[in-house]
């Protein structure tokens, strides 16, 4: 079993549907980027230290600029020859024992009454684990988030299917009906086997394409806006980056001009673990004068070193607080223009005890713990990461729920940031807890 195939097949999803392979690649291609970054890093410096040997005494470089360019090489080398039509299987390594950096205590008091009222709740919804969008709060959301459409290397944007973009209108729909005010919006990602926003951002005449083909979307389902997921930017993307960004505001602002609505633009950052060295913050900080938002992806740190899934803190490897510090020091002051991501799921390991460097990681939805084993009623609480687990015999689930979430909403509350950004709406019950521990206001006023 598989890291995706855990995401994909959870027990009320026993049969695949092309959407939630979509979902996956997602997972796929960040994954494929950070265990080659990892080899490459280390052959780098391997053959640095070989080097050095042979030149000793040689002057300065920059080593940092040559890790990116090498590993971004190489992640493009690896995508333009994918295993076709397949996920591969993939086990997880384990860079530190768990069980020993787990500082427990249950009996830290704590209230989940506190009412959060953020004044932007942006969450996605991606169609997998096939929850009933009708019981969905979209009240308590501002922006809702369809994830995702294609960009082929033209310029060009699409819906995958039929199949989904029934998926869609439903969505849009009953959030509409429940909700007069959401700002209904789609997300655009790469498809992973192309660059497609590198190839489509690098050329005037595809900017346009794109511009127009995103338009006649936006006009004919009555959008607000568009959330761009291009997170790993290689270095001599950056510019262009900002250009593209740039140019689809002043395309959207000329369509206001006309139809005198406002479009909304969004775009997706990674934890920090994922980005040392690679100095996208400095892009960040030209971006965000034409978005209206950057949502932080924080979240997944256990790809990186650390335990929990979300550690708000920990002494031992990247976590929320590093990244949030990080982006709001490189936002030029536009910190309302951050939003903190919030994963509505948990990580679990099978094995805890295990020595060997291949260990077997799954994750689950919040809504479908009980019926994979776990019980929140009985979880505990590690003081360092802030966050709550689960230990089963050998089995180890590091996970979000109500008094988690609480925490990181106290810290969003500190650090005075914009807006949440939720991945995902599927993941949540059906009386909407985890939304509901998040946000308290309503938005359909
Ligand atoms: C762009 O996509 C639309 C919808 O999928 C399709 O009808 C159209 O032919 C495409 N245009 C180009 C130039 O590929
Ligand atoms: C939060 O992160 C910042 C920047 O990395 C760090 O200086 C600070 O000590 C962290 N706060 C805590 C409580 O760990």
């Amino acid at each position: 079993m598989s890291l995706y195939h855990s995401v994909t097949v959870n027990s009320d999803s026993q049969n695949f549907e092309p959407v939630i392979v979509e979902v996956s690649n997602f997972y796929w291609k960040m994954d494929y980027y950070h265990r080659e970054k990892r080899k490459k890093v280390i052959s780098f410096v391997f053959s640095m230290l070989v080097i050095s040997g042979c030149v000793a005494g040689y002057g300065t470089y920059g080593k940092e600029d040559h890790e990116v360019v090498r590993s971004s090489g190489e992640f493009s080398q690896l995508l333009r020859d994918p295993p076709s039509g397949t996920i591969p299987e993939t086990t997880r390594t384990l860079t530190t024992k768990p069980i020993q950096k787990i500082t427990t205590t249950t009996t830290e008091s704590w209230t989940s009454t506190i009412p959060f009222c953020p004044e932007r709740v942006v969450a996605y919804y991606s169609g997998t684990g096939h929850r009933d969008v009708s019981n969905i709060d979209f009240s308590k959301l501002s922006h809702l988030i369809f994830f995702h459409l294609l960009l082929d290397l033209n310029g060009n944007v699409s819906f995958r299917h039929e199949h989904q973009k029934l998926r869609f209108l439903e969505l849009k729909e009953k959030a509409r009906r429940a909700n007069n005010n959401i700002k209904f919006m789609v997300s655009i990602e790469e498809d992973g086997v192309g660059f497609q926003f590198s190839k489509v951002a690098s050329k005037a005449e595809k900017r346009q394409i794109f511009f127009n083909s995103f338009t006649t979307i936006l006009q004919n389902y009555e959008l607000d806006g568009i959330d761009i997921i291009w997170m790993h930017p290689y270095r001599e993307d950056f510019a262009n980056q900002v250009t593209l960004i740039q140019e689809l505001r002043e395309h959207l602002d000329r369509l206001t001009v006309e139809t005198k609505k406002p479009y909304v633009i969004s775009l997706v950052a990674p934890a920090l673990g994922s980005t040392l060295g690679t100095n996208l913050g400095e892009n960040i900080k030209n971006i965000l004068e034409y978005v209206d938002f950057l949502s932080i992806r924080s979240f997944d740190y256990w790809k990186f070193s650390t335990v929990a899934s979300a550690p708000l803190y920990s002494k031992t490897g990247p976590n929320v607080n590093d990244t949030v510090i990080y982006y709001i020091r490189k936002s030029g002051g536009n910190v309302e223009k951050l939003n903190l991501g919030l994963e509505f799921s948990g990580t679990f390991l099978n094995d805890v005890n295990s020595k060997k460097s291949q260990e077997q990681r799954g994750k689950v939805f919040w809504r479908n713990l009980e019926k994979e084993g776990w019980k929140d009623s009985i979880s505990s609480w590690d003081l360092e990461s802030q966050t709550s687990y689960i230990r089963q015999k050998r089995k180890y689930l590091s996970f979000e729920n109500v008094k988690s979430l609480s925490k990181k909403m106290k810290y969003f509350n500190r650090q005075d940031l914009g807006g949440l950004m939720i991945w995902s709406l599927e993941m949540d019950d059906d009386k909407n807890t985890l939304l509901g521990a998040v946000s308290s206001c309503g938005y359909n006023q």
